[in-house]
C-alpha cells in the first residue's frame, strides 16, 4: 500500500515536471518585444534603451517603420546597418523593419511586448494615445515604457539632424557608426 502510494507520488512529480516543460517550452511564454520607431538615425537614448529593453525581454526584435511618406536622411537599409551595427554586442537584439500596422506587425512575429522610451512629458500625450489604441487592437500586447536616462532625456534624431547640418558636434549623442555616417553623408552631399 505504502509502496504504491510513493509511486504515485513519483508519477506525480514526473508529471508536474512534464506540464512546466510544457508550458515553459509554449513560444507565447518567452518575452519577445518590439521596439518600433523611426530611427534616423539611432541615437545614444536609442541604445540605451535597447541594452535596457534586451535584459528584459528574451528577445528584443528592433523594428523600422517603412515610412514612405516622410523624407529621411538614411534609407531603411541604412538604418538596419546602423542598428545590428551598434547593437552587435547584445545577443537577444536583432533588427527588422515594418510596415502597416505595429500590432499585426507584433502579431506576426509572435511578439507579447511593445518597448517605447518615454523622454520628457511632452512624449507622455502621444505614446499614452499610441499605447491605448494599440490595447484595443491587440490586447495581447502589452506596451512597456522606459524612462530615458537623464544625459539622453533631451536627445532626438530630429535635432541631431539639425545639429549636424548647422555645422554643430553631435559625437556625444550618437553611436560611432551614427556619427561616421552622418559625416560621410554631409561630405557627399557638399
Ligand atoms: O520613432 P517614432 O517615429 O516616434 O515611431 C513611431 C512608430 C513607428 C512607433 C509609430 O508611428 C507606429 O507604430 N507606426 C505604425 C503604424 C501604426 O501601427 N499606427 C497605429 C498606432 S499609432
Amino acid at each position: 500500500m505504502r509502496a504504491r502510494f510513493e509511486d504515485r507520488l513519483v508519477a506525480g512529480i514526473q508529471e508536474a515536471v512534464e506540464v512546466e516543460d510544457k508550458i515553459t517550452s509554449m513560444p507565447g511564454r518567452r518575452l519577445i518585444a518590439v521596439y518600433p520607431g523611426s530611427f534616423d538615425p539611432l541615437t545614444n537614448g536609442h541604445l540605451d534603451l535597447i541594452e535596457r529593453g534586451s535584459r528584459l525581454a528574451d528577445e528584443l526584435i528592433v523594428a523600422v517603420l517603412k515610412n514612405a511618406s516622410k523624407h529621411p536622411l538614411f534609407a531603411v537599409e541604412e538604418r538596419l546597418e546602423m542598428i545590428r551595427e551598434a547593437a552587435s554586442g547584445i545577443a537577444n537584439v536583432t533588427a527588422d523593419t515594418f510596415d502597416g500596422l505595429l500590432v499585426d506587425y507584433a502579431a506576426k512575429r509572435g511578439a507579447n511586448m511593445i518597448l517605447r522610451g518615454i523622454r520628457a512629458i511632452s512624449d507622455y500625450e502621444t505614446e499614452l494615445q499610441m499605447a491605448l489604441i494599440n490595447r484595443r487592437m491587440r490586447p495581447e500586447t502589452e506596451t512597456v515604457f522606459l524612462m530615458a536616462r537623464e544625459e539622453f532625456s533631451f536627445i532626438s534624431s530630429r535635432m541631431i539632424k539639425e545639429i549636424i547640418t548647422l555645422g554643430g558636434d553631435v559625437a556625444h549623442f550618437v553611436p560611432e557608426t551614427v556619427l561616421r555616417r552622418l559625416q560621410a553623408k554631409l561630405i557627399s552631399e557638399k
